[in-house]
Formats: C-alpha cells, sequence, structure tokens
C-alpha cells in the first residue's frame, strides 16, 4: 500500500493531521524529525546548534531515504523536506506527497510558544515565516495534493485527505 507523505511549513498541522490519519486508516505514523532525534540521540535544535543546518539536512535525506521504503505509513515531514528534491523523488516514489497550506499569520498563531523550531529563534518570526514561504511556495505547491488548512480543523483536514486517499485506491 502506497504511503501517504504529509508535507508543508512549520506549524501547518502536519503531526496533528497525521496522527489522525494514521488512526482512521489504521497505518502506522513515522515522523522525520523525531526517527532523526531517536537516531541521534539529539534533538533538532542540538543538531543545528551543534552541527549546523547542513548536517540537518544531510540526515533528512538519509532519513527520508530510509523511511521511503516502507509501505503503509503516514509519513510526517519536516518543513524543510522540498529543499532538496531528491528528498520529494524518493518519497513520491511509493508516496502520495500532501501538502498542507497556511497564511503567515496561522503560521506565527501556532507557533509562536514553541521553542523547539530554530529556524524561527530569531527577532522577528514573521518576517522569517514570510521569507522563507515565499523562498519555498513553489517547491510546496508541486505536491500531489494541496491542502488549505486556514480555519480548518485537523479532523476535517484529516477528512478531506482521507477523501482524496480513497478516490485513488
Ligand atoms: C524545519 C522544520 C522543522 C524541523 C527543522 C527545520 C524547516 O519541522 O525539521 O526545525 O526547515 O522548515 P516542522 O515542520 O515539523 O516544524
Amino acid at each position: 500500500m502506497r504511503n501517504i507523505v504529509l508535507i508543508g511549513f512549520m506549524g501547518t498541522g502536519k503531526t496533528t493531521v497525521g496522527k489522525i490519519l494514521a488512526k482512521e486508516l489504521g497505518l502506522k505514523l513515522v515522523d522525520v524529525d523525531e526517527e532523526i532525534e531517536s537516531e541521534t540521540g539529539m534533538t533538532i535544535c542540538d543538531i543545528f546548534k551543534e552541527h549546523g543546518e547542513l548536517s540537518f539536512r544531510d540526515k533528512e535525506t538519509q532519513m527520508a531515504k530510509k523511511i521511503s521504503n516502507g509501505a503503509g505509513l503516514v509519513i510526517s515531514t519536516g518543513g524543510g523536506i522540498v529543499l532538496r528534491e531528491e528528498n520529494i523523488a524518493c518519497l513520491r516514489q511509493n508516496g502520495l506527497i500532501v501538502c498542507l497550506m497556511a497564511a503567515p499569520e496561522t503560521i506565527l498563531e501556532r507557533t509562536k510558544d514553541n521553542t523547539d523550531r530554530p529556524l524561527l529563534k530569531v527577532e522577528n518570526p514573521f518576517e522569517k515565516i514570510k521569507e522563507l514561504l515565499n523562498q519555498r511556495d513553489e517547491k510546496y505547491r508541486n505536491a500531489d495534493i494541496t491542502i488549505e488548512t486556514d480555519g480548518k480543523s485537523p479532523m476535517v483536514i484529516a477528512d478531506e485527505i482521507i477523501e482524496h486517499w480513497k478516490s485513488v485506491h
């Protein structure tokens, strides 16, 4: 069975929606960032701080490739997975790529109390969110399905994905 791969910016609800999807469809949820943290024994923040972003991106690519070999999974990715085309190419081989989108205001609201996102630990997170969204927008929209999440509950978003999923299976 094909995997469902959730991509999208930080704070678009990939993890929350992924949990609902896995439960509703009886699939296993695998989170790329969590796998990296358990394999390295380090938090994402510490990997960025001690080894730098490039080292994190290399680990992310390795992990994406490893997880892509599995089947019947809901795969939740980090927001930067789209930065390397090879990541999406391998995840797409056996997966439906679903992108969750949200407005920068929504993303700020959903991420503002969270301190474990190194890229948003800056003086003006709102500007940073807009800048990164601009840089990545085209890459996110290259997904098989794009879902706007503003004003929707995680359950409604999950239901939309399940409808698409059933129509292709
Ligand atoms: C990142 C998103 C994070 C995490 C890392 C980098 C990004 O994951 O992978 O901090 O570049 O957008 P979430 O999207 O789950 O927050």
